[in-house]
């Protein structure tokens, strides 16, 4: 008597279940959707399209959202100044005159930036022709300024400023330097001072600083009764300009401009992250897809 009943429940049940799981999935389906259409309007990056594209129910977890926030942190130059290089001269001199406090200024201006060419130590010790040893205290302060660009310049920016001409450094006036850009060695000319950036120590937007074998000397200071390249300078140039080419500076200029360019770690980093939540969400559903046959098969 109470067989046929609870048998019609069973088949009740079974049904009531399927009709819920039905329900569930197609819940989830349309929520995911929902969710990927948003994420696909608002986002706008190329990361966004391709995720919304290729899997609908995988913005769960917008990782694309976080963008790396574009705050540049403070760099302190005395700091980076005194682990990198030898440029130890160079920041005496900057220190003696408080000109770091200028440059530090010029360099938290994030608007601006500064570039700075750093001589290496050797650079000083080598420097014997015109001597810096009988330099006014004003002209000391012109040299060090005459080594840094009111802006920061990547090493691709000196692309445009190759042959345009003088460009402004800190120290005003006539104190102007000749950029030339050969297949990515920039070439710094003062009229003394014919020297190659040699490696690229710090380039990150508002800071630029580039290692110099030579000491910058200024026209406005030493004049323009410039000697002729004796045999005394030919040797020194070789070195500078040989360790370029092939040198690490070339490859730095590289990295460096492909990494500004369009945030190479972000855009790197979406395709891995969008391939992780496809494998995460895929193992969801298959799971569910099993619990629900399972659940089927234990009803019945
Ligand atoms: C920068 O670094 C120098 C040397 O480490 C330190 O003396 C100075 O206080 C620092 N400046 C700032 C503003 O943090
Ligand atoms: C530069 O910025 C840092 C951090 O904001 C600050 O501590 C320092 O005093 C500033 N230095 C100058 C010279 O403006
Ligand atoms: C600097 O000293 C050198 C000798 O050491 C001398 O020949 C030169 O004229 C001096 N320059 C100035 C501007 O005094
Ligand atoms: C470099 O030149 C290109 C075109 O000649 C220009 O679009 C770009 O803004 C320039 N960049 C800088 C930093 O001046
Ligand atoms: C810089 O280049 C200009 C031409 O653009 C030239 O007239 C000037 O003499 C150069 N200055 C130096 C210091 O090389």
């Amino acid at each position: 008597m109470t067989v046929p009943p609870l048998k019609f429940t069973k088949m009740n049940t079974t049904k009531i279940f399927i009709k819920t799981c039905t329900f569930l999935l197609v819940c989830c389906t349309l929520a995911n959707a929902q969710a990927g259409y948003g994420e696909s309007t608002l986002g706008s990056g190329y990361g966004d399209s391709i995720l919304a594209l290729s899997t609908p129910p995988t913005i769960l977890t917008p990782t694309p959202a976080p963008a790396p926030a574009p705050a540049p942190e403070y760099v302190n130059l005395t700091d980076l100044l005194s682990v990198a290089g030898p440029f130890s001269t160079f920041l005496k001199y900057l220190e003696s005159t408080k000109l770091i406090e200028t440059l530090q200024t010029q360099a938290n201006d994030t608007e601006e930036g500064i570039t700075l060419f750093v001589p290496k130590d050797t650079a000083f010790s080598n420097l014997k022709k015109p001597s810096l040893s009988n330099l006014t205290s004003d002209q000391l302060k012109q040299l060090c300024l005459f080594h840094a660009l009111p802006h920061y310049y990547s090493l691709s920016d000196f692309k445009n400023l190759s042959g345009a001409g003088p460009v402004n450094t800190l120290a005003g006036g006539l104190y102007t330097l000749n950029f030339t850009d050969e297949s990515g060695t920039v070439h710094i000319g003062s009229g003394w001072t014919n020297t190659v950036v040699s490696s690229s120590v710090h380039a990150k937007d508002p800071v630029a600083i580039y290692q110099v074998n030579r000491v910058l000397l200024p026209e406005a200071i030493f004049g323009t009764d410039i000697p002729p390249p004796a045999p005394a300078p030919a040797p020194v140039a070789v070195p500078d300009v040989a360790p370029v080419a092939d040198g690490p500076d070339a490859d730095a200029g590289k990295v460096k401009g492909k990494g500004k360019g369009l945030g190479s770690a972000a855009s790197s980093s979406t395709p891995s992250s969008s391939c992780r939540i496809i494998g995460w969400n895929g193992w969801r559903w298959m799971v569910m897809v099993v619990a629900v046959s399972g659940g089927l098969m234990v009803v019945l």
